[in-house]
């Protein structure tokens, strides 16, 4: 067996949701999905794909019409990416973070990532023999800031993973905020790994990609997808975007891996694309008003908890309980039969949170945080 594989946990989030199966009456708000179905047009176009027999292996890269959909998406946030050779359509995000990562890492590489943070890729920086070094966020809102970058910065740092928004906090960094990070990676020989798959899910300010900044495009790779902007997150279908001379080494791994993402779900995601760019946007203002009344109930009935700006999760902190987030997560499902994901699922920075997802209704989140109060009145 691999020994670094062997090193590897089953993902924090698996392991609970595991023990949140057995409680079927439970109220789940661990759900790191959209719950709105995919638009109708786009089921309409992945049926169309099926009964026109698009069902076989596609350019290595994605079709190109999907790749130019992609490339003009883009363009929105000041980017201009060549559909020919700087844009991969791949097996949803997580390929994309797998690619940028095993194409950049070698062995004893450092990787500077803020924590807490999703569990995506500590394990891919540690199978490719590389070296996590995490950012403390906590007692700074939650954000990766220029100065704390600078703190770890070494002769060894090889990445900066930056992603904004947010999951599990739901924090983004701002315009200002990445342009100081942007100036202090400028003319260092450092990549950017860019995670935006919740770019569409922004709530009080444009999101902004760091690849947009002059100095550090050529070092940045920008991963992004269709799950959460169209609620396709079974259709796989994820893209990077990178200069030419990174994305000719990443097509490389993507070709040994998976030949090409589904075919279906491509002609899905090209319909997406081009007919359905304002998709996400009755999501957002219905998510944006369950972060406000999540929010507000979280602190009437007591935790510290700081307002989150994108994606649909919120990070209470639980450490004046005096319980480990996985006790607190395990307790409050025996008792009151709701289910969160403990904070330590987020990296060891993640202890002492709870991850509470707003991607359900709004009667079941009034229901769960009713329940929630109640659970720590008994605490
Ligand atoms: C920050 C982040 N990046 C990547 C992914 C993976 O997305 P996909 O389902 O497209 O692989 C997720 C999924 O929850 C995520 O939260």
């Amino acid at each position: 067996m691999n020994k670094r594989l062997k090193e590897i946990q089953i993902s924090g989030i698996r392991r609970f949701y595991n023990l949140v199966s057995q409680y079927k009456d439970a109220i789940s708000l661990t759900i790191g999905q959209p719950d709105f179905p995919t638009p109708e047009h786009v089921k309409v176009a992945a049926k169309l794909a099926l009964d026109n027999n698009k069902t076989v292996y596609t350019n290595n890269a994605g079709i190109i019409e999907l790749r130019r959909a992609i490339s003009n998406y883009y363009k929105k946030y000041g980017l201009n990416y060549n559909p020919e050779d700087e844009v991969i359509v791949t097996n949803g995000a997580s390929e994309g973070i797998y690619l940028a990562l095993n194409t950049i890492l070698e062995v004893g590489d450092e990787v500077i990532l803020p924590g807490p943070i999703y569990p995506g890729y500590e394990p891919v920086i540690k199978l490719c023999g590389a070296v996590p070094v995490f950012v403390d966020t906590t007692n700074n809102g939650f954000k990766l800031t220029a100065e704390s970058i600078k703190d770890k910065l070494s002769s060894k740092t090889k990445c900066i993973i930056i992603p904004t928004p947010s999951n599990p906090t739901g924090v983004v960094l701002s315009y200002d905020e990445l342009s100081k990070i942007a100036s202090l990676v400028s003319n260092k020989d450092i990549f950017i790994v860019s995670d935006e798959i919740y770019s569409e899910l922004v709530y009080d300010f444009e999101h902004t990609s760091i690849a947009s900044f002059k100095e550090v495009f050529d070092n940045t790779i920008v991963i992004n997808g269709l799950s959460k902007s169209h609620s396709m997150t079974g259709f796989r279908i994820g893209y990077t975007l990178a200069p030419k001379y990174i994305t000719c080494e990443m097509i490389k791994l993507h070709q040994y891996i998976n030949s090409c993402a589904s075919s279906i779900g491509q002609y899905a995601a090209l319909e997406a694309l081009t007919n359905g760019l304002d998709d996400a946007s009755p999501m957002r203002e219905e998510y944006k008003k369950r972060r406000d009344f999540v929010y507000k109930r979280l602190i009437e009935i007591g935790f510290d908890v700081i307002k989150p700006n994108g994606a649909f999760y919120i990070f209470p902190s639980i450490k004046k309980f005096g319980l480990s987030s996985l006790d607190f997560a395990t307790k409050l499902l025996e008792s009151e039969k709701v289910a969160v994901v403990p904070g330590d699922a987020f990296s060891h920075l993640g202890e002492g949170y709870i991850r509470i997802s707003y991607a359900s209704s709004m009667d079941t989140l009034e229901e769960g945080l009713n329940r929630i109060g109640i659970f720590l009145k008994k605490l």
